[in-house]
């Protein structure tokens, strides 16, 4: 069970967040979540998975899992595999780490069938919607063209409400997310004001030199969402 609003750090393969850092990393997020009260998941690479899992409380998501059971699968990610290490789901079709239509059916399904959360990605309002039948856990949406820059996704309004009304059109159930260039508690708050139920994001954080004040500016936005 995930609480909401949450916040997504997605770790990607950055020297800041990989190997040791991540560890330390995902240590600040975990402090801060239990600080503040609120909800954060970390998404470590494949080879931090494990540790980070182990070592702290806070959700963990792989950044991708493929839809293959256990077996004769070589540089596969297996949903079962995920769940022994008490992993909590899965980033799935990710802008660096697309896959296609059935992949992504394919995932979700395996991650179902182990009780753990699809987060799957896409690129556009209309692909958002055609996900959302999937019924994955959740969507978020990233412009491609504005991951890893210093625009938020947040000043294209007309883009993010539309595609939170698209995936709720398409399922009810599924919790709409959106991400790409959200730096700062502003931009989250801006987000959660249009809808989105979290925000997923990578350099905000693991690029930061101070990420501790980063966490704790968005904390403080999510815990306001809570209380209200
Ligand atoms: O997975 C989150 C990511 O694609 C967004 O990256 O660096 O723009 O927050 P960033």
């Amino acid at each position: 069970m995930i609480d909401l609003p949450t916040l997504v750090v997605n770790f990607k393969t950055y020297y800041e967040s990989t190997g040791s850092r991540a560890l330390e990393l995902a240590k600040l997020m975990e402090q801060v979540s239990e600080e503040y009260g609120v909800s954060f998941i970390v998404a470590p690479s494949l080879p931090d998975l494990s540790l980070i899992a182990e070592i702290t409380n806070i959700p963990v998501f792989a950044q991708h899992v493929d839809g293959v059971s256990p077996g004769a699968h070589t540089g596969h990610i297996t949903a079962a595999n995920l769940k022994e290490l008490g992993v909590s789901g899965s980033l799935l079709n990710h802008s660096e780490r697309r896959i296609g239509v059935d992949l992504i059916a394919d995932g979700i399904a395996s991650l179902k069938s182990h009780g753990l959360h699809s987060l799957v990605c896409s690129a556009t309002p209309l692909v958002s919607k055609a996900l959302a039948s999937l019924e994955p856990w959740a969507v978020a949406m990233e412009p491609p063209e504005l991951i890893g820059g210093d625009v938020s996704v947040t000043t294209r309004p007309d883009v993010v409400k539309t595609t939170i009304a698209l995936i709720q059109e398409a399922s009810a159930s599924v919790i709409p997310f959106v991400g790409a260039g959200v730096k700062n508690s502003k931009h989250l708050s801006d987000a959660l004001l249009m809808g989105s139920r979290g925000v997923l994001l990578a350099s905000g954080v693991t690029k930061s030199p101070t990420p501790r004040i980063v966490l704790e500016e968005m904390a403080k936005v999510l815990q306001s969402r809570i209380d209200s």
